[in-house]
């Protein structure tokens, strides 16, 4: 199995893509670090321990991370994942508490530990991953691929351009990006495609089994009708970065080069992707600055994931 590691703000599609990442027997999911983004890091802390052990996840050790990104405010997507930023759906409170150490230093601990190279699968806004690497440089060596959620080509959600967790801490973002490891970019271009039909998540709903009525009725908590959320109803969201992870050939990708506009103002937090890049161009130069070239998710077999996923 491929080592993982997740860093999430759970958050209902977060939630999703732990639970797959439990359970798919080519994935060892080695710890799960947390951070503020769709709500309070305590919170995002109480649901991951609540989806885990809803999952029968064992002690995966989990994390407390950044409260607030480097420079931004704290602003939780309370709108989109609901006041406890799951979706309000009644779960239970976790019986485990975190470790008593923060996330970078169990992102460090773990990625060193591991006996072969680490993947890091991060579904929020990318604090602790920033700190991780300006703290923590030597981990590199031992990370295979950071394949984060986050970003995109064409429209943004935050604002016209600009995606939720790169908007919640660009500067986070350009740290990662200029971190000189391999990435994968699932953006929003992707993220928002992989829908799960309603049949499939009438069957989840009804099933007897905790976990998969879990599953079912997180897919089915966004009703755009009602939350003014346009994500549709059964969308995979941040689930489908892991599906990249598993199944990398159901996601096409482009080596592009890849900037986060810092800018205060309208483009702030948007990832600027240069698809003029003409193949066989290995550095990209932008007057005195070096962009960094990202594999970025373009297309994605919506079916495929859907079916791995369930
Ligand atoms: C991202 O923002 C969050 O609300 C979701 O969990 C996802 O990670 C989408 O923009
Ligand atoms: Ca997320």
């Amino acid at each position: 199995p491929i080592p993982v590691i997740i860093d999430c703000d759970t958050g209902v599609d977060d939630a999703l893509a732990l639970l797959f990442a439990v359970r798919h027997p080519g994935i060892d999911l080695r710890a799960v670090t947390c951070v503020a983004g769709n709500t309070d890091v305590d919170g995002v802390v109480r649901n991951t321990l609540t989806v885990l052990e809803q999952a029968g996840a064992g002690d995966i050790p989990v994390a407390r991370g950044a409260a607030r990104p480097l420079i931004e405010p704290v602003r939780a997507a309370h709108h989109v994942h609901g006041l406890d930023g799951m979706g309000d759906l009644g779960l239970p409170a976790p019986t485990r508490v975190a470790v008593d150490v923060d996330a970078v230093t169990l992102l460090r601990r773990e990625i060193l530990a591991s006996p072969t190279p680490v993947t890091l699968i991060p579904t929020a806004p990318l604090t602790n991953i920033a700190l991780l690497l300006r703290t923590h440089p030597d981990v590199v060596r031992n990370i295979e691929r950071i394949v984060f959620m986050g970003g995109a080509v064409a429209t943004g959600n935050a604002t016209p351009v600009a995606e939720f967790n790169v908007w919640h801490d660009p500067e986070a973002a350009a740290v990662l990006l200029t971190a000189g490891v391999p990435i994968t970019m699932y953006g929003l271009d992707v993220f928002e495609r992989v829908v799960v039909p309603a049949a499939d998540v009438q069957r989840l709903r009804a099933s007897s089994e905790p976990s998969l009525r879990m599953a079912g009725e997180l897919l089915a908590h966004r009703d755009p009708a009602t939350s003014g959320d346009p994500t549709p109803t059964g969308g995979l969201g941040d689930a489908g970065a892991v599906c990249a992870v598993v199944d990398p050939d159901g996601l096409t990708t482009e080596l592009l080069p890849v900037e986060v506009s810092l800018a205060p103002g309208p483009t702030r937090g948007q990832t600027v992707v240069d698809r003029r890049r003409r193949p066989g161009e290995s550095e990209i130069h932008e007057g005195e600055r070096e962009v960094t070239l990202v594999d970025v998710g373009l297309d994605v077999d919506v079916e495929r994931y859907v079916k791995l996923w369930l």
